[in-house]
């Protein structure tokens, strides 16, 4: 039985704005991924500086601080086989220029400083990340009915 583990998303401001929570979401669920957790959240500085703090200092830190917290997004704790990989794939490369078609960045985006989504890319920032957003109440562990069709 391979390992399930568990990743963080975040639906960005210009996404939610434009309308695709439903269509990312959807390319979620249609891959066969599980959303254990799932909340629109009106940012405060205080979380964006905490989920954005290894850029501090950096450039885009303070640009990228203004975005998150410009209008409400959807924060997400998503769970299966390789997830943290399969949704770092499906989001794309940072810079929507560079990320194929295909992806999410690729496909709905055109701007490093306006990319669509947040992914976890590791272990370890999914750990920090997931604890960052959400209480442990607020992840639900429950079965799926399709569960036994993702697996081999
Ligand atoms: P994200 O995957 O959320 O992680 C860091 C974010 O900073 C990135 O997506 C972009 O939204 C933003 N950003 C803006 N400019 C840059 C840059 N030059 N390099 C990396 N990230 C950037």
């Amino acid at each position: 039985m391979m390992q399930k583990e568990r990743t963080f998303a975040m639906i960005k401001p210009d996404a939610v704005q434009r309308g695709f929570v439903g269509e990312i979401m959807s390319r979620f669920e249609k891959k066969g991924i599980k959303i254990v957790a799932m909340k629109l959240v009106a940012v405060d500085r205080k979380l964006a500086e905490k989920h954005y703090g290894v850029h501090k200092g950096k450039p885009f830190f303070e640009p990228t601080v203004k975005y998150i917290i410009s209008s409400p997004v959807v924060a997400m704790v998503l769970e299966g086989v390789n997830v943290i990989e399969m949704v770092r794939a499906m989001t794309g490369a940072t810079d929507p220029q560079k990320a194929a078609m295909g992806t999410i960045r690729g496909d709905y985006g055109q701007f490093i400083g306006r990319n669509i989504i947040h992914a976890s890319d590791g272990k370890d920032t999914a750990q920090f990340e997931i604890n960052l957003w959400f209480s442990s109440d607020e992840i639900a562990s429950y079965q799926r009915i399709d569960e036994d069709w993702l697996t081999e």
